[in-house]
């Protein structure tokens, strides 16, 4: 639902006007924006945009909080499941809105079909593990396949095509129009009862846009971006975001697991579940839990069979 941006203080029909044509058509979205954004994005001065914020941010009653009332917000949050018990138990009940949850492994460790199967799950009713909304999949790899879902959905005893019908897909070519997709995404989101939003793969176009060493620096800090406005829309549309990521391998390590995940620090303080998997004998796979805020670390064995992610 659109706010009524003139109820803001300093905000006149003009000012609204660029505000919803920059997209900003909500006061959570403005204030949690900076000014910068806002002035850029709408033309209006850096102080007015300033302004504009803080009455935004007036208008929600931000600031501090106690922590009874951030208890009564985390009730709003919903979980998904993976269609694995062991791994819900291990994720302390399924992917959670108002977070990103990150999943890093190798080639055919499962992360794709880790996305197909919660695109699927969240469409489920309460009762079933599902939050009973929508998914948005951007897909940067082209590796997206309707006939998986509908595999998955039968299996789940759902209308395969009712369930195709509430992916939006967007493919991303690079790694701007990646961030792009992100922001577009929130149009859908405010009007098709979205509970997911799913980037798979979160960070194969920054590596190979970003090829150099000297380049190191400029895609961390665009994906830094492109990850604070994920976890923004998580947390203004209470959704939940789901980002797939590779792995490489560091020969600097002699001794246990050579492997790394791609993003380095950016992403290790932006996700706030993530989970590393490994491919196991034939369908196998084991997911290892290695950051959350409140859960211990710990590891789930799951299977990948035809009908999805399994225990
Ligand atoms: N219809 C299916 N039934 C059973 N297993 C399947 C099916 N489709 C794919 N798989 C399994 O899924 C695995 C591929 O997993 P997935 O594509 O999710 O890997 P990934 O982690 O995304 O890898 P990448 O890093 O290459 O993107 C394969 O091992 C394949 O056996
Ligand atoms: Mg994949």
């Amino acid at each position: 639902m659109a706010d009524n941006l003139e109820d803001l203080p300093g905000v006149g029909p003009k000012a609204a006007e660029k505000l919803i044509e920059a997209g900003y058509t909500e006061f959570m979205a403005i204030a949690a924006a900076s000014s910068g954004e806002i002035s850029a994005a709408a033309d209006i001065g850096g102080q007015t945009a300033e302004n504009i914020i803080q009455a935004a941010r007036e208008k929600l009653k931000m600031g501090f909080k106690t922590a009874e009332e951030i208890a009564e917000k985390r009730k709003e949050i919903g979980k998904i499941t993976t269609c694995s018990k062991s791994l819900d138990e291990l994720l302390g009940g399924g992917i959670e809105t108002q977070a990103i949850t990150e999943v890093h492994g190798s080639f055919g460790s499962s992360k794709t079909q880790m996305a197909h199967q919660l695109a699927v799950a969240v469409q489920l009713p309460k009762a079933k593990g599902g939050m009973g909304g929508s998914c948005v999949y951007v897909d940067t790899e082209g590796t997206f396949r309707p006939e998986r879902i509908m595999q998955m959905a039968e299996a789940l005893e759902m209308d395969p095509k009712k369930t195709l019908k509430n992916i939006y897909i967007a493919r991303a070519y690079n790694s701007d129009h990646q961030v792009v997709l992100a922001e577009k995404a929130k149009d859908i989101i405010k009007e098709k009862n979205v509970k997911l939003l799913i980037v798979d793969s979160l960070t194969a176009q920054f590596r190979s846009d970003y090829t150099g060493r000297g380049e190191l620096a400029p895609r961390q800090q665009k994906l830094n971006r492109h990850l604070h406005a994920l976890q923004r829309t998580a947390d203004v549309y209470n959704i939940a975001v789901f980002v797939t990521n590779q792995v490489m391998s560091r020969p600097d390590i002699l001794f246990g697991d050579p492997t790394q995940p791609i993003g380095g620090h950016v992403l290790a303080h932006a996700a706030t579940f993530r989970l590393y998997l490994r491919k196991s004998k034939g369908t196998k796979r084991i997911a290892r839990l290695i950051d959350s805020p409140c859960l211990p670390e710990g590891e789930a064995v799951f299977n990948l069979t035809t009908e999805g992610v399994r225990d």
